[in-house]
């Protein structure tokens, strides 16, 4: 369940400023664009909606008002837009316009250039702009139909963005295609469709949370890390237009939207994971919270305290360092990958952190007081580069990822710039 990733995201009020114009068409989904219109409210986000008559037929407009805080406009008569051209005004005063539910109807009306009521008519006087993004929802066969692939096909070289459809229940009861996304994703494809794309055709790698080294077959060796900043920059990454692929330890996050996650559990897991899907040029991020040491046998059953534990004392065998690995690879020696590294400390945090720099061969280090982040939405870091370091004040971890991601973007090398 990934609500609660776009509902902290909301919270963050990172949508503040942006004005998003949300068209409903008629749909059992109408219900899902409250949701949507809710977290992008609770995002900062100004949203003003507008309705096709079949859209009033599944939810009421006062709904809708009460969620945006905004009248919503119904029809092309409206006499409240002073020059009675809502239809003109509407699509210029925003910096999106998202369709949640599109109906197969509306998609046909879409593909015409139909301009017959408000939503289409505001659709078609768009400003070239001004992107459109469109979250179809509509019965199985419906969505199958020849004709609606056509006409969102038709929609799609016009200009409009397609997100979507699910897959499952649908409130007909059958199971198939054409559930409209759930509000989380919508919200997300609006989130990074609005953001700047400093890393556009780049390819991300990033490793996230902790590792898991078994000593039984119920009991191991870990660590405290949650994955949060690491899942967050994985988030800001794909928003800034890169392709991200996340190799994630055992962590109880949901996967960021159009993000490839790869669970694994231990460090040699980890290692075989990141070198299968290193990409051959771009960035590698290690915010992995590896385990250093893993038990050098693994019992087949669990070891009885009464007996086998207390005469054969842990054996400890010494993990492969992901990062340094990594950071000597042919690739990275070569340019053709930026990698960057974490380190959690519980003291002398700059001097660790600058040797562990040193050490691990990578251009810039990121610093943190482990114990005191661990698991918390929020945290401190600490840049550590060739000149020297530099603080980054307390702040939400997706605010700092955004950051990183900026401040990445600004250090790639000119062959990997793009
Ligand atoms: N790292 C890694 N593989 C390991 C250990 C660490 O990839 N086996 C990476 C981490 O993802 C991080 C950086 O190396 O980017 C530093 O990790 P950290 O745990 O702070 O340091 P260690 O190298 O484990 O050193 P120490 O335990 O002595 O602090």
């Amino acid at each position: 369940m990934n609500m609660p990733c776009a509902t902290a995201m909301a919270g963050n009020r990172e949508l503040t400023g942006r004005r998003i114009l949300l068209g409903l068409t008629g749909g059992v989904a109408c219900y899902k664009a409250a949701e949507l219109c809710r977290l992008l409210v609770k995002a900062g986000a100004t949203v003003q909606v507008m309705m096709t008559e079949a859209a009033c037929q599944f939810i009421t407009p006062v709904t809708m008002q009460a969620l945006s805080g905004r009248a919503v406009f119904t029809s092309q008569w409206d006499a409240r837009s002073p020059d009675n051209m809502a239809h003109i005004r509407l699509g210029r005063e925003t910096d999106l316009i998202l369709l949640a539910p599109c109906s197969a109807d509306f998609a046909a009306r879409l593909a015409l250039g139909r301009a017959d009521e408000l939503v289409s008519l505001t659709c078609l006087a768009r400003p070239r702009g001004v992107p459109l993004l469109v979250a179809p929802a509509m019965n199985r066969e419906m969505w199958d139909h020849p004709a609606t692939q056509r006409n969102l096909a038709q929609a799609q070289a016009d200009g409009a963005q397609v997100l979507g459809v699910g897959h499952g229940e649908q409130a007909c009861g059958e199971v198939g295609d054409g559930r409209m996304l759930e509000p989380w994703a919508l919200y997300e494809a609006v989130a990074a469709h609005l953001s700047p794309k400093i890393l556009a055709g780049q390819s991300v790698l990033i490793t996230a949370g902790p590792t898991y080294e078994a000593i039984d077959p119920v009991r191991g060796i870990t660590n405290r890390s949650s994955g949060k900043m690491g899942f967050a920059l994985a988030r800001a990454a794909q928003q800034a237009g890169a392709r991200v692929t996340l190799v994630a330890g055992p962590v109880h996050l949901p996967t960021p939207y159009e993000v490839q996650r790869v669970d694994v559990q231990s460090a040699r897991d980890m290692l075989q994971a990141v070198q299968q899907h290193l990409p051959e040029k771009g960035i590698f991020i290690a915010t992995a919270a590896v385990a250093d040491w893993r038990s050098a046998e693994v019992a087949e059953q669990k070891i009885k305290k009464d007996g086998d534990a207390r005469n054969s004392f842990l054996q400890l065998e010494e993990n492969p360092d992901v990062l340094a690995t990594v950071a000597q690879s042919p690739q990275a020696r070569s340019g053709a990958l930026f990698c960057v590294g974490f380190a959690a400390e519980t003291e002398k945090l700059l001097t660790h952190a600058q040797a562990k720099r040193q050490r691990k061969q990578v251009p810039l280090l990121v610093a943190n007081l482990g114990p005191a982040t661990f698991g918390k939405d929020d945290n401190a870091l600490l840049l550590i580069d060739e000149q020297g370091a530099v603080e980054w004040p307390r702040a939400s971890k997706q605010a700092l990822a955004q950051q990183l991601v900026a401040e990445i973007a600004r250090r790639l090398p000119d062959n990997l710039a793009t």
